[in-house]
């Protein structure tokens, strides 16, 4: 969480660089924001509560040529001013994304040093304490050393010091960090869409390395000191696809583009030869078992390829909640393959997982969006979805697109399974499927209709059974984040074990059935929800429709192969929730308390 940005030049004015950097990363976080800069040969720290626009309205016409910005999703302290950063202590100006996770037992040494604190959080501790080791050692570069080896935890830090204005210095553990390479002019951000308009080459940063970087010059350097060499890459996406393109929200946007990302993702791997089914993609064939850790929504597309993976490759498969999978007695070995979940790549709780998965010895594979991100370089094997940069917070077209590649895999290991007949017609399928989501994504005056029905209730629930339970979730999960409405997903069967008593006169209730060997049962659950009064939206597919008078609404969407239905299914449980969202006037892109990229454990 947190999003960091940082520029050292002759070219622009820092100031709009932080700023118009800030505004790109504000899905990271959008509690209070701040930038230091160099003003009259002195830092200047200006910081506010809230989003990006109300530190813009306290800025005059500054100009500087050195700067660091900070938006911030709070995890030590209020989000008020004093917590805000950039944090400043003697000589040393800092922005963290991340926690120190020691920073208690620092801040008691610091105290009794002399030290005193303002903020509540681990950054100005960080901050104080880089101050304390410069004063004794007078060298920056060995300062960052000695704080390396001291705190622990996880941090991207962009810092001034004092006695150096023409360097700006980045240190990176655990928490996303590039350098960005302009002409005369050089940048640090959490994420390359901060200064994309600027600039489309960078460096990555391995855990441990930190940098010098002035206007002409970056230099990394390893957790002992020793100067390495870094290629500097190109970033493959454009500066529009971090743009609106006229939609109104990023997450409308997105959920349009998921035609476009689905066939890219299929394309990337998927051949159209029978023989030789696919490309950029070992087989996976000779594990024994899966587990798949993730977290929230890539949690939910592991539930799909789950299921798939079991009925296609006959291999058992876990889900785990990559925040639970630590603390779990764990059963791995070499023939084991942990697939790690992640369009940014850098969820705390999932990369966790994996370096635990590689300490029992067993593979790992990431399936990860963003490029270069943490989890896709700790995983030993990564396949990348093609989802493009995804601004919105909650998450719709990566999801796709990981649910995407997991039938893939299901594929991949299960091919010998499928008769060639059964395979003309996937292909087939998958040739169809771009038109069919275009189709059902514009089907926009019946997701409105049914939104107007959903926007003012308390408590919507959602139900299906194996794989449209997954769907399930995901579409409460996507409606109660954006909407802030109570909902809850549930096993169709499971209703009747408790909850259905929540069951009343015109209580919402959508209904997913696009499985036609388990319908009959799902129906009988939603007839049991139905005679309690439930006001039913039934969800399914042309081999399920059954002329019934037990739902209010009705959403038919095409049938095609078990292995990319889902991809179909999601579509209007997205499209309803952004409605009733918007309905609510709810901040689509920034729902409250969230951020983007969760960082911390
Ligand atoms: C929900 C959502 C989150 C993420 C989760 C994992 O809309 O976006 O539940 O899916 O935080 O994030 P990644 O995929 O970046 O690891």
């Amino acid at each position: 969480m947190c999003g960091i940005v940082g520029y050292v030049g002759k070219k622009n004015d820092a100031l709009k660089v932080l700023i118009e950097g800030l505004e790109k990363l504000e899905y990271r976080g959008y509690d209070s924001a701040g930038i230091a800069f160099l003003d009259n040969n002195k830092i200047q720290i200006i910081k506010k509560q809230g989003k990006i626009k109300n530190l813009k309205q306290f800025l005059q016409n500054e100009k500087a040529k050195i700067g660091i910005g900070h938006t911030r999703w709070a995890t030590h302290g209020f989000p008020n001013e004093i917590n805000s950063h950039p944090h400043h202590c003697g000589k040393m100006t800092i922005v963290h994304n991340g926690i120190i996770e020691n920073y208690n037992e620092i801040k008691k040494d610091l105290i009794d040093k002399g030290y005193v604190f303002q903020s509540e959080t681990d950054t100005e501790v960080a901050c104080a304490l880089l101050d304390y080791i410069y004063n004794k050692t007078n060298d920056i570069n060995i300062t960052i050393q000695i704080f390396q080896n001291t705190v622990r935890g996880a941090y991207a830090i962009g810092l001034i010091c004092d006695d150096d204005f023409e360097n700006l210095y980045a240190i990176k553990k655990n928490s996303p960090l590039i350098i960005a390479k302009g002409e005369d002019e050089n940048y640090i951000a959490s994420d390359m869409p901060a200064i994309l308009k600027f600039t489309n080459r960078f460096i990555t940063l391995n855990n441990g390395d930190f940098a010098k970087i002035n206007s002409h010059e970056i230099k990394v350097f390893n957790k002992n000191g020793t100067e390495i060499e870094k290629e500097v890459k190109k970033f493959e996406g454009d500066a529009s696809s971090i743009d609106k393109n006229g939609y109104e929200h990023y997450m409308q946007k997105e959920i349009m583009e998921q035609p476009e990302v689905i066939k890219r993702t299929l394309n990337e791997y998927l051949t159209n030869n029978m023989d030789q089914l696919f490309k950029n993609m070992p087989n996976f064939s000779e594990y024994e078992k899966i587990h798949i850790v993730a977290c929230g929504s890539a949690m939910h597309a592991g539930l799909i390829g789950k299921s798939l993976i079991e009925e296609y490759a006959n291999i058992p498969v876990d889900v785990e909640i990559a925040s639970e999978f630590r603390y779990k007695k764990l059963f791995l070995n070499e023939k084991s393959l942990v697939i790690a979940v992640s369009q940014s790549g850098e969820t705390a709780d999932t990369l966790a997982a994996v370096e635990i998965a590689k300490q029992h010895n067993a593979d790992t594979l990431g399936i990860i969006n963003v490029v270069g991100s943490s989890i896709a370089r700790e995983t030993d094997l990564v396949l990348y979805t093609k989802a493009g940069s995804e601004i919105a917070v909650a998450t719709t077209k990566a999801y796709s697109a990981q649910t995407a590649l997991l039938s893939l895999i299901a594929l991949n290991i299960g091919q010998n399974n499928i008769d060639r007949g059964e395979l003309k017609e996937l292909l087939e399928c998958i040739k169809k499927l771009p038109t069919q989501m275009e189709i059902l994504l514009n089907n926009d005056k019946l997701y409105q209709e049914i939104a107007q029905t959903l926007y003012t209730q308390k408590d919507i629930f959602f139900i299906g059974r194996d794989i449209d339970y997954a769907i399930a979730m995901e579409g409460s999960l996507k409606l109660k984040e954006i909407s802030y409405i109570h909902s809850e997903a549930y096993p169709a069967g499971e209703l009747k074990h408790g909850t259905i008593s929540l069951i009343e006169e015109g209580t919402p209730v959508i209904a997913v059935v696009t499985n036609k060997e388990i319908a009959e049962k799902t129906i009988s659950n939603i007839k049991e929800v139905r005679s309690r009064g439930a006001d039913v939206t039934l969800l399914t597919n042309t081999n399920c429709d059954v002329e019934s008078d037990f739902y209010h609404h009705k959403i038919v969407i095409p049938t095609t192969h078990k292995l990319i239905q889902p991809l179909l299914t999601i579509l209007p449980l997205q499209k309803i929730s952004y409605e009733v969202a918007k309905l609510r006037g709810a901040n689509i892109d920034q729902p409250k308390n969230l951020a983007k990229s969760v960082t911390v454990e």
